[in-house]
């Protein structure tokens, strides 16, 4: 059963981070909202004196970092890492540039509530620089995929993609912010439907929007269709 927050009763989040939280900040923008569903409880950083930190100190949000190198194997920092989530009770784990892999344990402990967002279209180009691989192949469109978390590395069950056309002229530099652009959109938009009570994971990989069981690549946007 999914439960429906309100701007009354909003749904709390975490937010895990590695860097400057571009993701963190349009999530932190979208909470300052009247009607947002959702608030951030708290935000969890692997590495310190990231921006992405100064971002939820200066919107008063509680933080803590759990640097990787603390840790000798990812089992005692997985095991950390659910220690600090416990305390603040999420509803959902919201990953925004969080630069390690989770271990099944924590992954199936928050199973259809943890989202992770990636530059790419997926299933094209999971893992690292994206932007240069979606110029080499010559692809004429690109974008960001907002996706539940599973224990392989981005495959999860993708909830919604927006697009962006590659240009002739592009270059990696260029196509980023693009795609990045997209991705602060996307990630509010989708949060509130998890929080709202309208998108949820099924047994067997399927995503629910709103009763409609969703495609396999989610809802469909491009920079016109993405409103907020
Ligand atoms: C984003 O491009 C996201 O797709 C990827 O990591 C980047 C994080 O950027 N997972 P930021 O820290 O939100 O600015």
């Amino acid at each position: 059963m999914t439960t429906a927050f309100t701007s009354q009763n909003p749904c709390p989040v975490v937010v895990l981070i590695s860097g400057s939280g571009s993701n963190l900040q349009a999530l932190i923008d979208d909470t300052q909202q009247p009607d947002a569903p959702f608030t951030i409880a708290g935000v969890i950083s692997s590495k310190p004196e990231v921006l992405g930190l100064e971002r939820a100190q200066k919107a008063h949000i509680p933080t803590q970092v759990i640097s990787a190198s603390n840790f000798s194997t990812r089992e005692t920092y997985d095991h950390a890492l659910l220690d600090a989530l416990t305390v603040w009770k999420p509803a959902l784990i919201v990953l925004a540039g969080f630069m390690r892999v989770l271990g099944n344990s924590l992954v199936e402990h928050y199973a259809g509530r943890m989202f992770n967002i990636h530059p790419s279209l997926l299933p094209k180009y999971p893992g690292l620089h994206t932007h240069e691989r979606v110029l080499a192949a010559s692809d004429p469109e690109h974008g960001c995929t907002v996706h539940f978390v599973i224990p392989e590395l981005d495959a999860g069950p993708i909830v919604a993609q927006a697009k962006c056309k590659v240009r002739k002229e592009d270059d990696p530099d260029s196509l980023k912010p693009r795609v990045q652009a997209l991705e602060h959109k996307l990630y509010p938009k989708v949060v509130r439907w998890f929080a709202e009570g309208r998108v949820s994971l099924q047994q067997g990989g399927v995503v629910l929007l709103d009763g409609t069981v969703l495609p396999k690549q989610g809802m469909q946007f491009d920079e016109d269709s993405l409103t907020r």
